[in-house]
């Protein structure tokens, strides 16, 4: 056999030529694209063959259809089919179509996408022409920064809104729920803690909700602030992929401005939408459902998206995520509800029963907490925020005995107290959209409190229960 020797004049001229091959095809015009060809279709979903062994859970595909190329994402992949759910409804698709693997789906944030409403696909949707790309382009499936590198939670801020800023507190880089059957005043509550100065900037994921909401949202109630926001939107008639999208595309967005320093407002309603899209996408691929028709993969999802707020690691900013939780009929304890409760640092529950009575935003403040108040109170606060709560406790737990006319004065001190004190608390804690909010809460507090006490039989002092 006739052999050439390896001399290095041999081996240079072919070496250059590799290294020119590689610097060619290593050009991302140049990329080999893996591609199949769609095999079955039904509602929900289509399969691909010859793609399996290149493409990833959660990866995007584009479908060439008769219409254009369609963005498809990767739910389940088998030895010799990947499923996918296409990203817009109602898409042509037909047997033998060209499907591409195209990765990961990366965005580009900007900060001159401030001001501006966005879709899933970060494709403005305010008529307010073309976003341009920033330069740092992220997947919007990444993972959260690893625990022990994040910095620690220990500055409060205000929010403005009293029944949050005296009862519940809030600190930089803490996890919200704000939890409400439907109409109750989640989304307004919401629009409400928006407002806070807080913030560098805020950026707000509304999934599922109806288009009119959408606008009055944004509009209306984030008026002026809407210059530091940037509102990413799927509303109720899109695909459950694009909302399933929604709020992983906001995070990564909160994430860009979060490494840049600066303190970063979060806000997902509903995160009970983002997991009914996952249930969509989840049962169009044939996952089994485990919990009221949840598939698993909504009890992994829901960790993963919280677990990307919160403080960023040390030299970065925070992202603090208020999120709005659905519970179905009242009913506080849905799996969704269940388990988002256990990954937040804390909840507000909203009643119904005080909506009904007016007493707008209807937060209980014995229901809910915030597992970082003690980080946002001064100790004299804390000490009357306990002594607040113990007297509307008595209030409450005597409200029925009191309607019967089973109460008199001078029997019971504290009941006295109760009786004269909650339904001044309760005025204090009454605000609207519409309000100014409130620099110092407990400082209205005790205004409040010492009118009252200086003027008891004043008419149209606060009397009810
Ligand atoms: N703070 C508030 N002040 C006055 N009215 C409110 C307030 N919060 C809610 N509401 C009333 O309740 C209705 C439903 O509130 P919304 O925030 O849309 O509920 P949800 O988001 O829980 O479905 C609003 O249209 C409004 O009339
Ligand atoms: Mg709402």
């Amino acid at each position: 056999m006739n052999t050439v020797p390896l001399t290095k004049e041999a081996l240079s001229p072919k070496l250059e030529h590799l290294a020119a091959l590689a610097a060619r095809y290593t050009k991302p015009e140049f990329s080999v694209a893996h591609g199949g060809h769609v095999q079955t279709i039904a509602a929900g979903h289509y399969t691909v063959t010859g793609l399996s062994r290149h493409v990833r859970l959660g990866e995007f595909v584009a479908h060439k259809s008769a219409t254009g190329i369609h963005l498809g994402e990767v739910v389940r992949v088998e030895p010799d089919l990947a499923y996918v759910c296409p990203i817009e409804p109602g898409e042509p698709i037909g047997i033998h179509d060209t499907v591409i693997r195209k990765g990961a789906f990366r965005i580009a944030p900007s900060d001159s996408w401030c001001g501006r409403t966005i879709n899933s696909l970060c494709e403005p949707i305010d008529g307010l022409g073309p976003i341009t790309e920033g330069l740092d382009r992220r997947s919007i499936s990444n993972t959260a920064p690893p625990s022990m590198t994040r910095k620690r939670v220990d500055k409060g801020f205000k929010t403005g809104v009293r029944a949050v800023d005296i009862f519940s507190p809030l600190c930089h880089g803490q996890r919200l729920g704000i939890f409400a059957g439907s109409g109750v005043g989640k989304s307004t509550l919401l629009s409400m803690l928006a407002m806070a100065d807080a913030f560098d900037k805020v950026v707000i994921a509304l999934v599922g909700e109806r288009g009119r909401e959408v606008r009055e949202f944004i509009e209306d109630t984030l008026g002026e602030n809407m210059k530091k926001s940037i509102a990413v939107v799927a509303t109720s008639d899109e695909s459950p992929m694009l909302r399933k999208m929604a709020p992983l595309t906001a995070v990564t967005i909160a994430e860009y401005f979060r490494d840049r320093g600066q303190n970063v407002l979060l806000i997902v309603d509903s995160v009970t939408r983002f997991a009914h899209a996952i249930r969509e996408v989840a049962t169009a691929s044939g996952e089994p459902p485990i919990a009221r028709g949840y598939p698993a993969s909504v009890f992994t999802e829901l960790p993963r998206l919280l677990e990307r707020a919160g403080p960023g690691p040390e030299g970065t900013g925070t992202i603090t995520a208020i999120i709005s939780i659905l519970v179905d009929g009242d009913n506080h304890n849905d799996p969704i509800a269940d388990s988002t409760r256990g990954i937040l640092d804390g909840h507000l529950v909203l009643q119904r029963s005080l909506a009904e009575e007016g007493r707008y935003p209807p937060i209980d403040p014995l229901a809910s907490i915030s597992r970082l108040a003690r980080k946002a109170w001064t100790p004299d606060q804390e000490k009357l925020v306990s002594r607040l709560k113990s007297l509307i406790h008595r209030f409450e737990e005597t409200r029925d005995l009191r309607l019967i006319g089973g109460y008199r004065p001078g029997a019971d001190p504290d009941l006295d107290m109760a009786v004269k004190q909650v339904p001044i608390i309760y005025d204090v804690l009454k605000q609207s959209p519409g309000d100014s909010a409130s620099p110092d809460a407990f400082a209205d507090l005790a205004t409040a409190l010492k009118a009252a006490a200086g003027m008891p039989n004043q008419p149209g002092a606060p009397r009810r229960g």
